[in-house]
């Protein structure tokens, strides 16, 4: 037995005390999630998860041939995929068309049902747009993870219908998935329970099967496998004739979902709920009811990916040069794109937990939570991107999997946590006091690993390969040609100016008055450090900056979103009205031949730049939510004393606004990752449900 192993046997039993103390904070009701990398189905919040899905494929009776089974999210099904409702708990409605070969229209919804803890009603309606009926395959399956020893899945019969009846321990029990209600008779049922080594996953299971005919048509083996060992996966296989509806039921024999339950009655009263939170809280300002129902729509795609993710991660140690595995691992977060990113990132989920407190702040506070208790105890440190267990993993390339020890992102977490707790400090103090000393190590983090050398309180990001710096968060925004440990760099300067004023805002809250004083003097000086070092008296504007035979002034001449930083965070101080740079920074914001962009807001990089639109070009001139509303937010600290702050946050407002909502209606409902400068058009990735949500903050004016 080598160190390595009793390394890792100790951090083996260090996370599962971890685990230990993440239970005690999540909500009481071991509620369902909707899984990330599927277009429909659900999961409990659990190490031995419970798992269930519809899956559907086109049956071309005549041909005899089967399509993919439509499961995991991929951009080459060709699907329009739109999550309608969903507020992250209690219930979701899916609509996809799927206009490939077959034309139809499914729509999915799940709900609990109201005093059951762990029951969910399930609902696929499918019709066809073609003139003739089309015949579509349903599946409907449960499965449990393979952390449970115990479980096993396996068919049963009601009047003659199977329907799967499994033992879970989460449970204790039995539990049970059963057809509830069909609009009209099959024109095949059959069945099938095998060990599933991948459980979250049926299409290969379904496909293995496709050589099975019964009667011309396709069907399941009619039986319970144990070749491969107790089965863990059960699923029962429908061909309906469109137009069809099918209810299925999950629930445990000891708390059956009640006979007076009804389906849609429920889903009309729960979504009544939804909406008339969603007007008290958003609605005040959003009069125009097209911007109302778009805003409903916003705010479900961001809570339609809160998911859990358990098991493994891994974590490279570029020092070492070696990658470290850890077990047990929990993580509760938003995404945000299911095509593409199916997993939480720690710089966007505090963009997205701009709108989950103002929704739920329970929610956030558990999400929060589960984060910083996958930090670094000794270091502070926090994958830039989490990649946990295998389902994820099956989505991310296996370079991606480890987190990298000395890339961290942006604290925005902390600015979130912030705004948080100022709206009610009364009632939040508990929580603050609760992350405090981890909210320090990570503080102690960025101290520690991105200290510039070239003189004191200044900083640089040093995990820039080539053209990307990902640890900034702004992967391909241009810097200096080469890197150096030369270089400062404005935009983590000004992050760090912010988080220390955060930061000794937050010592006063808990009376750590020790510390109160040492972050404030880390606030004053690294503030003094940025006025003194980074400003371009020639651009009116802040720009990274290079150490060079002993002077510090030369600038690398870019200009971009990171270029005005400091008023879009409002560290710039206020002066009464007469700070020179803010109204200089506003003027430069309000250029059109700089940063704003008449069709979309402002643009990442000004379109004078010399690397505008360039190779990669995805932080190079691109238009991103985010960075509007932020910089919005900034605008707003100032108008009290500056009124162009506001006829500017005015002006981003309407154009990112107007333009979000032109491309969403244009493109099927869809929010994009980046808006084009010039033309507005949607670009990158799509459907992206994470921080290009922050649109639903603009229309709220909420900041
Ligand atoms: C979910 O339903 C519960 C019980 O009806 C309710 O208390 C809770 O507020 C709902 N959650 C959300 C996010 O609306
Ligand atoms: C449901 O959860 C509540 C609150 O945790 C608990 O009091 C109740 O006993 C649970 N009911 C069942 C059937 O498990
Ligand atoms: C499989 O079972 C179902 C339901 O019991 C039955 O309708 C169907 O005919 C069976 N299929 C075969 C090939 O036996
Ligand atoms: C409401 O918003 C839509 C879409 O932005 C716009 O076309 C329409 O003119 C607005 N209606 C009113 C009354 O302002
Ligand atoms: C890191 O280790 C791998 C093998 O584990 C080796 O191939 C690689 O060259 C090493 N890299 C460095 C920079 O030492
Ligand atoms: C935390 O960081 C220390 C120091 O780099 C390292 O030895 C340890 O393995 C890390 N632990 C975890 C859980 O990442
Ligand atoms: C200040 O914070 C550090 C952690 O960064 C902690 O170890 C120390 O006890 C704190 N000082 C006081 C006086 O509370
Ligand atoms: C810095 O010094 C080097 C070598 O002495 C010289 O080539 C270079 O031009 C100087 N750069 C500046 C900005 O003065
Ligand atoms: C906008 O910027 C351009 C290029 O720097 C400059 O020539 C022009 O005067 C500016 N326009 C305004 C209104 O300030
Ligand atoms: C921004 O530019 C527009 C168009 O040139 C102008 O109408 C507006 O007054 C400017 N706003 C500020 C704050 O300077």
């Amino acid at each position: 037995m080598n160190s390595f192993y009793i390394l890792f046997l100790f951090l083996f039993f260090f996370f599962s005390s971890q685990t230990a103390s993440i239970k005690e904070t999540t909500f009481e009701r071991d509620f369902i999630l909707p899984r990330p990398p599927v277009y429909n189905g659900i999961q409990t919040k659990s190490k031995n998860t419970i798992y269930s899905s519809f899956v559907y494929h086109e049956h071309l009776q005549e041909h005899g041939q089967f399509l993919k089974p439509r499961e995991v999210c991929q951009y080459d099904d060709r699907i329009n995929y739109r999550v309608v409702r969903a507020d992250g708990i209690n219930f979701s409605h899916v609509y996809m068309e799927d206009t490939y070969k077959m034309d139809s229209e499914l729509e999915f919804y799940y709900i609990k049902p109201t005093n059951q803890n762990n029951s969910v009603a399930m609902k696929i309606v499918g019709q066809s747009n073609l003139e003739e009926e089309a015949t579509i395959s349903v599946y409907s399956y449960l499965s449990i993870s393979t952390e449970d020893k115990s479980a096993i899945c396996s068919i049963n019969f009601e009047d003659k219908q199977p329907f799967i009846s499994s033992y879970s321990s989460d449970y204790n029990g039995i539990i049970n998935l059963k057809t509830h209600f069909q609009s009209k008779e099959p024109l095949v049922t059959s069945y099938y329970a095998v060990r599933n080594d991948e459980p979250y996953l049926a299409t290969d299971i379904i496909t293995s099967q496709f050589n099975h005919y019964g009667g011309g048509i396709f069907q399941l083996p009619n039986k319970t496998d144990y070749s491969k060992g107790v089965p863990n996966f059960a699923i029962i296989h429908k061909v309906f004739q469109t137009p069809f509806e099918w209810i299925v039921y999950f629930d445990s024999e000891d708390d059956p979902i009640p006979s007076s339950f009804v389906f849609d009655e429920q889903f009309i009263q729960q979504q009544l709920a939804f909406d008339s939170k969603f007007d008290s809280i958003f609605g005040s300002q959003i009069i125009n009811a097209t911007h109302n129902q778009f805003g409903k729509q916003v705010l479900s795609h961001l809570l339609g990916g809160l998911s859990y993710f358990y098991g493994t991660r891994y974590i490279y140690d570029p020092y070492e040069n070696k990658t470290f595995e850890f077990y047990d691992n929990e993580l509760y977060s938003c995404i945000p794109n299911k095509f593409y990113f199916p997993r939480p990132f720690f710089w966007d989920e505090g963009f997205h937990d701009k709108i989950v407190w103002r929704w739920e702040p329970k929610l956030f506070e558990n999400i929060m939570t589960s984060w910083f208790n996958l930090q670094n105890e000794t270091t502070g440190w926090i994958a830039r991107e989490m990649i946990i267990g295998s389902e994820a993993q099956s989505r991310a390339p296996e370079w991606a999997w480890a987190g990298i020890t000395n890339q961290m992102n942006p604290p925005i977490f902390f600015f979130t946590l912030f705004e948080y707790y100022q709206q009610d400090p009364q009632s939040r103090i508990t929580f603050l006091k609760s992350i405090y000393p981890k909210l320090q190590k990570t503080y102690d983090f960025y101290w520690n690993n991105c200290l510039s050398t070239v003189t004191p309180y200044t900083f640089v990001w040093l995990g820039r390969v080539g053209d990307g710096t990902l640890d900034s968060g702004l992967d391909d925004y241009p810097r200096a040609p080469e890197p150096t440990k030369q270089e400062v760099d404005i935009d983590i300067q000004s992050w760090m100016v912010k988080l220390s004023y955060v930061m000794q805002y937050f010592a006063q809250e808990v009376g750590d008055t020790k510390n109160q004083s040492l972050y404030h003097l880390e606030y004053t000086e690294t503030l003094k450090k940025m006025r003194e070092i980074f400003w371009n008296s020639k651009q009116h504007v802040y720009q990274d900056t290079r150490y060079q035979n002993g002077t510090l002034d030369e600038k690398i001449e870019h200009v971009g979103i990171i270029s005005v930083f400091p008023v879009c965070l409002g560290i710039e101080p206020i002066d009464n009205g007469n700070n020179q740079r803010v109204k200089e920074m506003i003027q430069v914001m309000n250029n059109t031949s700089i940063l704003f962009d008449e069709q979309a807001g402002l643009r990442s990089l000004s379109s004078k730049d010399s690397a505008f639109m360039l190779s990669g070009n995805y932080w190079r001139g691109n238009i991103w939510i985010n960075m509007n509303y932020m910089c919005s937010q900034g605008l707003k600290f100032y108008e009290q004393y500056y009124p162009e702050a506001k006829t500017l946050r005015n002006r981003i407002e309407e154009t990112v606004i107007n333009n979000v909502i032109k491309e969403y209606f244009k493109t099927h409902g869809s929010l994009w990752e980046t808006y084009m400068p010039f033309t507005g058009l949607g670009y990158n990735n799509n459907p992206f449900n994470g921080w290009t949500t922050l649109v639903l903050l603009m229309m709220a004016q909420l900041y």
